[in-house]
């Protein structure tokens, strides 16, 4: 096991009985797909990073728990909607909510999830955590609204692509740093740092994402590779790739995007084009930066085995593999 996880051990086996505790429902229905999705097996990112936050800012609570939990709730709701949008026959080695019960089901439950979350946040009372969740889940839905406007288009940029990921994925994790610092009731300065330090590793997080999607193997990602493909989704290793292409490969890969059904045949060719114009080595380093970048706004606080934690926590991302 990862060393941030065993620094935190105890405070997610807490996490795994708030989160039993916490949905409360008189509908077994609800009960029984919220168990399915949230015990199969997520990496719990987003709670590790609340927990590591709030200790790094001297927080001596218990209210990071139910946070946390509160984060995963809505990490999961997007799950089960974007697991619909996305036509998604596997996630975490198992097959989807969609698959198993339908569509309706899974945006519903998504939607029950999304309300009991901030139906707890509520109870909570703050109001700083609140505004900052809000935001972020706002955000959530314009990222991946944008990214349904960006289907098939080859001539997304990377700045576009960004906005994307920036949005759906990294707005998350900041907001799970910020709950940390907001908890601890440190500075404004140290309060931006962990919020940008959230930021950039949830954009490390989707840039590692998507070349799994290209290069990793169904049984040790859990989840079907190629899937941004076949769903005409254009990533930075097609973008890049797409950049120092001749007018005959733009064709192909256009001519491919404009296909009703993406075939193994027309993944394996632009896999074959991405690795040609190194687009994986060029998303591999950009993800390298983007975690560089993130660690230096720890550098204010003081050593700590927390800080120590969040740093081979930003290390995780580069390495993992599912
Ligand atoms: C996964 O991306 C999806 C997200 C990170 C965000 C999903 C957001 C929504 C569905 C909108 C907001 C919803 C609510 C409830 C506020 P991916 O498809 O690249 O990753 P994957 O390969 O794991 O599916
Ligand atoms: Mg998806």
């Amino acid at each position: 096991m990862e060393d941030f996880f065993v620094l935190v051990d105890k405070d997610l086996k807490k996490l795994e009985l708030a989160i039993d505790k916490l949905i409360t429902t008189k509908i077994s229905f609800i009960k029984e797909i919220v168990s399915y999705i949230i015990k199969s097996g997520g990496k719990r990112v987003r709670p590790v990073l609340v927990t590591l936050s709030s200790k790094l800012c001297g927080y001596k609570g218990e209210k990071h728990i139910p946070f946390a939990a509160i984060i995963e709730f809505i990490h999961t709701a997007t799950l089960l909607h974007d697991d619909v949008v996305d036509n998604a026959k596997t996630r975490r080695g198992f097959s989807t909510v969609n698959t198993v019960w339908g569509n309706e089901p899974s945006v519903l439950v998504g939607d029950f999830l999304y309300s009991k979350s901030f139906e707890l946040m509520s109870q909570e009372g703050n109001p700083e955590i609140l505004k900052t969740i809000s935001r972020a889940t706002t955000s959530l839905s314009e990222g991946e609204i944008l990214e349904i406007i960006k289907t098939a288009d080859i001539k997304t940029t990377e700045e576009e692509y960004f906005e994307v990921i920036g949005n759906k994925t990294a707005v998350l994790f900041s907001a799970a740093c910020e709950i940390g610092a907001i908890l601890g009731k440190v500075t404004t300065t140290q309060r931006n740092a962990l919020k940008n330090f959230g930021y950039k590793l949830g954009i490390a997080f989707q840039l590692r994402d998507d070349i799994l999607d290209y290069t990793s193997y169904d049984e040790v990602l859990g989840k079907r590779v190629g899937t941004d493909l076949k769903e005409k989704k254009v990533t930075l290793p097609l973008i890049h790739a797409l950049q120092s292409a001749s007018e005959k490969e733009t064709s192909i890969v256009a001519k491919i995007l404009k296909k009703q059904i993406i075939s193994q045949k027309d993944f394996d060719r632009v896999s074959k084009f991405i690795e040609t114009h190194d687009g994986i080595i060029y998303t591999s380093s950009a993800t390298k930066k983007y975690l560089q970048d993130a660690k230096k706004h720890l550098n204010i606080f003081p050593s700590s085995r927390y800080k120590e934690g969040l740093l081979s926590l930003a290390d995780y991302m580069l390495k993992r593999e599912k």
